[in-house]
């Protein structure tokens, strides 16, 4: 919000965007053919129709990288002071895969990874705002990707359907309040102790708590969070709202982690938000977890269902558990969907 000055308050604004989806599309049909389920079963319990999937040699930091060169690109811009990179699915466990996608992208600032599961685009945004508006850096790239395909067991009707694998970038630079793009307060939470509620057991090393059968595969006791995931976006995008000062009437655009097209319903009737004014893509590309939003982000802003001046609500809800949610004033950016 602009003061009587006609300053606002320093924050973030994007100033790029870009995503990157694989070009192997696997249809309800698919799935149904090899499990013991059916298009229709996927369809009416999800709202999804196919998802993209990486190849098996295609890793998180080559689909970070090419996510995060065409933010880059979309800003005008030829480098960063900083790389976050929101993944559940890092190449390795340690080192972090950011320093190599910085590398990949000839920059040598600050690369670090954030693990918040699909909750994680929100957290980066956090992150990378405090980064600039503190000084640390000018410009950051949060860059969110995953392979959730890597996770889940080839066999589990109640897993694969859900999820995609993809990545999405922004550029964040520093501005104030009521420019475009610019970001409001960001809202965040978490509840550890409902960890085992969306899981992956450690398997394959010595572990003080061993994994069991399921280990190293992607567990979620779907039924309860369903409802967790309704109820946290539910509260944190009001709150988000509050804390910028808007009203729900001043929302133009809703734009929720795409986890299941029935909670996204759920959400944007909690907060009173008609139909029109949700953005999805999730028919399309399934739950890809952190890159959920980004992917969204630049779909919308592409195909025009994003414009300028609109006043975007963003939320998500992921492992953990975590959720948050903030908002933004849409910039007038070209997204970079493709090379
Ligand atoms: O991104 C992180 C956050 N993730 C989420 O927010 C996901 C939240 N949860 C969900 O989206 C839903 O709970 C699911 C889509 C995962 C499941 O839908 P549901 O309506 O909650 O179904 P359910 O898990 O309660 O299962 C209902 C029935 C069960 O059979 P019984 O016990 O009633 O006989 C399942 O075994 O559907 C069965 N089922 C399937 N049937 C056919 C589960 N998966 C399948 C399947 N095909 N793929």
């Amino acid at each position: 919000m602009r003061g009587p000055d006609g300053t606002g308050a320093p924050t973030a604004v994007i100033g790029g965007l870009g995503s990157w989806l694989p070009p192997n599309v696997v249809g309800n049909a698919d799935l149904a053919a090899r499990l013991d389920t059916t298009e229709d079963w996927i369809a009416g319990r999800t709202g999804i129709l196919e998802r993209r999937i990486c190849d098996p040699d295609t890793l998180t930091s080559d689909i970070a990288t090419t996510a995060g060169a065409r933010a880059l690109r979309s800003a005008d811009e030829d480098g960063a002071e900083a790389v976050v990179l929101a993944t559940t699915t890092p190449d390795r466990t340690c080192p972090a895969s950011a320093p190599l996608v910085a590398a990949r992208l000839g920059l040598s600032g600050a690369a670090f990874d954030i693990a918040a599961v699909c909750t994680g685009f929100l957290y980066g945004l956090a992150v990378a705002a405090g980064l600039v508006v503190s000084g640390t850096a000018d410009r950051v790239l949060l860059i969110a990707a995953d392979r959730f395909s890597t996770l889940t067991d080839p066999q589990d009707r109640t897993t694969v359907p859900i999820f995609g694998d993809g990545a999405g970038a922004v550029l964040l630079r520093r501005g104030r309040a009521g420019d475009p793009g610019a970001l409001g307060p960001v809202i965040l939470g978490s509840d550890g102790a409902q960890r085992d509620l969306i899981t992956v057991r450690p398997s394959g090393v010595a572990s003080p708590e061993p994994g069991g059968a399921r280990a190293g595969y992607f567990e979620m006791q779907g039924r309860k969070v369903f409802r967790h995931a309704v109820e946290r976006m539910g509260e944190a995008a009001a709150d988000a709202l509050a804390a910028a000062g808007w009203d729900v009437a001043d929302v133009d655009r809703l734009v929720a982690h795409q986890a299941n097209a029935r909670i996204t319903a759920n959400v944007a009737d909690r907060l009173g938000l008609p139909a029109e004014r949700r953005v999805e893509n999730i028919a399309r590309v399934g739950n890809t977890a952190a890159a959920s939003i980004p992917i969204l982000l630049a779909q919308a802003a592409d195909e025009g269902r994003l414009r300028t001046g609109h006043r975007v609500l963003m939320t998500a809800f992921g492992g953990g558990l975590t959720w948050g949610a903030t908002t933004v004033l849409w910039p007038d950016v070209k997204p970079r969907t493709d090379d």
